[in-house]
């Protein structure tokens, strides 16, 4: 039966599968095709009964396969009690859904560095990427607006290793204020951010650069940052519609299984930058 050979998380949240397939929705193999009208989730063995039928009935017909089944679908047993996390994997589905438009924002050098090595190797995305080169100091909400971008439906924005010093402290702030603007009621947000009370993020990776030097590798990223000087993200963003969850380090690294003992968690290093998750209301 259809499963993935590796996962980077066992178990997945269910999700909701809104609008319609983007991509895949035309027969360009053979000469006939089946075609979800409906969203839902299609078990592996379901896929596998649809191809043994098939090879029954046709056995000299060629056919293809174009779903895989990524997902999941883990189930408790009956009368469990709560909080006792997950259950174990029942199946592996393909989910038949809607097409995902992915919009990366950053710097336009950036974009057009990541574009042309991404085509050399030839990697292409699972999913649309619409690439905005953009300065988020300027006007960057215009720009993702003009690359299709829809602010009545809900977005998840990923707002990683940015808002730790990289931009200047009103711009950060805007940033906040503009992602909020945006963001339908039921938007995600999933972003770290230097806490108020830390060390700046150049005097952090000043240390951290130390080592990086002594196996030769000679950047100081720290020299592109700003100083502290900005609101907190996540007092900002729990005064401005959104319900958020901050996790520290620890927390991730308990999740992930991996150990703390030779780390510095404390807020004057590692522990600097929290991880938030927030739902827009
Ligand atoms: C830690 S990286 C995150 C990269 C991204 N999450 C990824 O996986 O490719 C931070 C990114 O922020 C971008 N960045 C920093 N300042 C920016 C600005 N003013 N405008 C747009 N992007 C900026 C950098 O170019 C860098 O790619």
């Amino acid at each position: 039966m259809l499963m993935p050979k590796r996962t980077k998380w066992r178990k997945q949240m269910r999700g909701k599968i809104r609008g319609n397939a983007t991509r895949g929705t035309e027969v360009s193999f053979g000469e006939y095709g089946l075609q979800a009208m409906e969203p839902g989730w299609l078990p592996a063995r379901v896929i596998e009964a649809g191809r043994v039928a098939a090879s029954r009935n046709a056995p000299e017909a060629k056919f293809w396969i174009r779903v895989f089944p990524h997902k999941s679908v883990s189930k408790k047993p009956a009368e469990t009690r709560m909080g006792t996390g997950k259950g174990d994997i029942e199946y592996w589905a393909a989910v038949a859904k809607p097409g995902t438009v992915i919009y990366e924002i950053d710097q336009p050098a950036v974009i057009e560095f990541k574009t042309v090595t991404l085509a050399r190797v030839g990697a292409t995305p699972g999913a649309e990427v619409r690439a905005v080169g953009v300065d988020l100091r300027q006007d960057w909400p215009m720009a993702l607006r003009d690359a299709g971008f829809q602010p009545s439906r809900p977005t998840a924005w990923i707002d990683e290793g940015l808002m730790i010093g990289y931009l200047p402290g009103d711009a950060q702030d805007r940033l906040l204020g503009q992602m909020t603007e945006l963001s339908a009621p039921g938007s995600r947000l999933a972003a770290d951010h230097l806490r108020a009370d830390s060390p700046s993020i150049g005097s952090l990776i000043g240390e951290v650069a130390h080592t990086w030097k002594q196996n030769g590798f000679d950047v100081d990223f720290g020299t592109l940052t700003y100083p502290q000087g900005r609101s907190n993200a996540e007092d900002y963003l729990a005064s401005h519609g959104w319900f958020v969850n901050a996790h520290t380090i620890t927390d991730l690294l308990a999740a992930a299984e991996v150990s703390t003992d030779s780390l510095d968690t404390s807020t004057q290093f590692h522990g600097a930058i929290d991880y938030l998750v927030a739902t827009r209301r």
